[in-house]
């Protein structure tokens, strides 16, 4: 498994270590920096879980961000489309912008359908411990018959190409840390999941 380092022109650069390090940062917070990474179709409910999970952190005095994939799309990442070449680049940028905020001591979570599982396996390669996986499970007609933004139909009609699940790739995770199935269980029940899992590692 490759990392996400090819094709690297930065050269004659140095590291410059700050007096200020993620320990202490840590410390400051009372908690320690984690990436949830949630994946899954469009419309499977992974900015539906990932918001509610991180209202239930804030009410617990956590530090948390959440970097919804759309909203991304919108600044960082807006000069990227939906080719399996610009959604490698989507996930690699996203990744190393979530391994800033782990660093930083964030509870940081992520919602990108991030369909390849190369893609992620690169992300679970750089962040390492601090990689936590969420599947958010659903079948493709629940979700297509939810189609809250109304995108499936378009991609049905043939107004977008490349549209995941529909004529372009997903592929489920293996091995993920926690997997949710939004068709099966309500809302708190998948945060509760998530959180469950969570309790041991963003302990003081
Ligand atoms: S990813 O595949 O590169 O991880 P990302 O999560 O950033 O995708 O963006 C997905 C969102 O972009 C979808 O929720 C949908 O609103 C929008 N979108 C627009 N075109 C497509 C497409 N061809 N495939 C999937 N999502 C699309």
């Amino acid at each position: 498994m490759e990392g996400f380092l090819l094709n690297v022109k930065s050269t004659n650069i140095s590291w410059h270590r700050a007096l200020v390090d993620r320990e202490m940062r840590e410390k400051l917070l009372g908690q320690n920096g984690i990436l949830i990474w949630f994946t899954g179709l469009s419309g499977s409910g992974k900015s539906t879980i990932a918001s509610e999970l991180e209202m239930r952190l804030y009410n617990m005095g956590r530090l948390t961000y959440l970097l919804d994939g759309d909203n991304v799309r919108h600044g960082l990442n807006s000069n990227l489309g939906f080719t399996k070449e610009d959604r490698i680049e989507n996930i690699r940028r996203t990744a190393e912008v979530c391994k800033l905020f782990v660093d930083s001591g964030i509870i940081t979570i992520s919602t990108f359908i991030s369909p390849f599982k190369d893609d992620r396996d690169k992300v679970r390669k750089l962040l390492g411990k601090d990689f936590v996986e969420v599947y958010v499970d659903c079948p493709l007609e629940v979700c297509e018959s939810r189609d809250p933004k109304g995108i499936y139909k378009k991609a049905r009609n043939g107004e977008i190409k490349d549209f995941t699940g529909v004529d372009s790739p997903y592929e489920v995770p293996d091995n993920p840390e926690i997997v949710v199935s939004t068709n099966l269980d309500t809302v708190q029940q998948c945060v509760n999941k998530i959180l469950d899992f969570l309790s041991c590692k963003v302990q003081e």
